[in-house]
């Protein structure tokens, strides 16, 4: 099994290898905590996440290696599952910075310009109550218990400082970021991640993922910023339609994952090809279409989602969906994209139902804590 150093100039989980499993949770401070309270719960999420996600329990003394007559540091249920490929991102939402008018932690001047609440988009339906928060965690595992465990171990740690707002655990990535994955499918069965911006492409990534010169501010540099979005998925819906529909909404093929203007999973589409009609071969409603870089002023993203299947509703139809995640270098990019989708075939079968932006602060170096720069 993987195991992912923590520290480096980029956190981890964002262009390492995706994970299979995920438990993301979000987090607010708590009222009355004040800047130091902030700068210690960082320090000891930063001891910690670089613990665990070697395999080690939350401290030297863990689950059992502690006083019998007190609570063991660690829950202990990760014990013996080693590392699992764990990564731990954490990451700074806009009320971190100033909360309805009032700077909390002595942060509001070092507040990016772009992190903004992402403006409301046609078709959203959110729920406030489990959107946002003022601090994020993703935590990536191939084993969907040492994810939980992490998660719940941080939550602990941060008592009395902040606590769990809303949480969303996923099973199955619905992208790839190596050339080396293979491209998973997300519930609609469709192959997903086929063109995402992949780790060993500096080029791209300096260009669209990681914030640096001239962008500012300089705390940032290195760092990149997070979309997550809970979008339900009418699967039953979708299951009735027919095979050459489902192929036309998303302009590529549901067995190949070909481009619908030919070739094979990895050719490039050609937007021009037309059929005998004169229609054009990948529609132009195709959620494919709308959301590639030609059509977004050379917009590219790198996402990292999971499928979600939260138990059924009571007309028994499964609560299920994509909870979509994705880095890139200004919001702006995930806006421009996500507008452009307002005339998505595919929006008849989807929902936005949960939001969240963070700035992801570049990774700590061994000896330091995440988002040290900002203090
Ligand atoms: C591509 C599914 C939401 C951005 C794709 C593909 C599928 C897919 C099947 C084609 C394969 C691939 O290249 O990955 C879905 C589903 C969604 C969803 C089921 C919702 C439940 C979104 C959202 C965004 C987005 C909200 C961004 C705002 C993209 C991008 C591509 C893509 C950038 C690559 C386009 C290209 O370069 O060819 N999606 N998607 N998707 N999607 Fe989505």
């Amino acid at each position: 099994a993987s195991v992912h150093p923590f520290f480096g100039a980029h956190q981890a989980g964002i262009t390492t290898p995706v994970q299979d499993r995920l438990h993301f949770a979000s987090f607010d401070m708590m009222a009355r905590t004040d800047r130091h309270d902030l700068i210690s719960l960082l320090q000891d999420w930063t001891y910690a996440a670089a613990r665990l996600t070697q395999g080690l329990d939350v401290s030297a003394s863990g689950a059992v290696g502690g006083s019998p007559e007190a609570p063991p540091d660690d829950t202990g249920e990760a014990q013996g599952l080693g590392a699992s490929g764990l990564t731990i991102t954490f990451g700074f939402g806009p009320t971190l910075f100033e909360l309805a008018g009032v700077d909390r932690y002595g942060l509001a001047s070092q507040r990016p310009a772009v992190l903004e609440p992402l403006p409301s988009f046609l078709g959203d339906d959110l729920d406030p109550d489990a959107s946002g928060g003022d601090l994020c965690v993703q935590a990536c595992a191939d084993d969907p218990q040492v994810a939980v465990h992490a998660i719940r171990n941080l939550s602990r740690i941060a008592f009395g400082r902040a606590r769990l707002r809303w949480s969303q655990l996923g099973f199955g990535r619905t992208s790839r970021t190596t050339s080396a994955q293979q491209t998973p499918r997300n519930l609609f069965g469709f192959k997903d991640g086929t063109r995402n911006i992949l780790a060993d492409d500096t080029a791209a990534l300096d260009q669209h993922v990681w914030v640096s010169a001239p962008d500012s501010p300089a705390w940032m540099a290195g760092g990149s910023y997070l979309v997550a979005r809970k979008i339900a998925m009418l699967v039953e819906t979708w299951d009735r339609v027919r095979l050459l529909e489902q192929n036309d909404i998303i302009g590529r093929t549901k067995g190949e994952g070909a481009p619908l203007s030919g070739g094979q999973e990895h050719t490039e589409p050609d937007f021009h090809k037309v059929d005998s009609s004169g229609m054009p071969l990948i529609p132009v409603n195709s959620h494919m279409r709308l959301a590639h870089a030609d059509a977004n002023q050379g917009t590219r993203i790198l996402r990292r989602g999971y499928n979600f299947v939260d138990g059924n509703n009571h007309l028994g139809r499964l609560d299920a969906g994509l909870f979509f995640l994705s880095y890139q270098r200004s919001p702006e990019q995930f806006i421009r994209i996500q507008r452009r989708l307002s005339k998505d075939a595919m929006n008849e079968y989807i929902r936005h139902v949960q939001s969240g932006l963070w700035a992801i602060p570049p990774g700590a170096a061994a000896g330091s804590y995440v988002g040290a720069r900002l203090f």
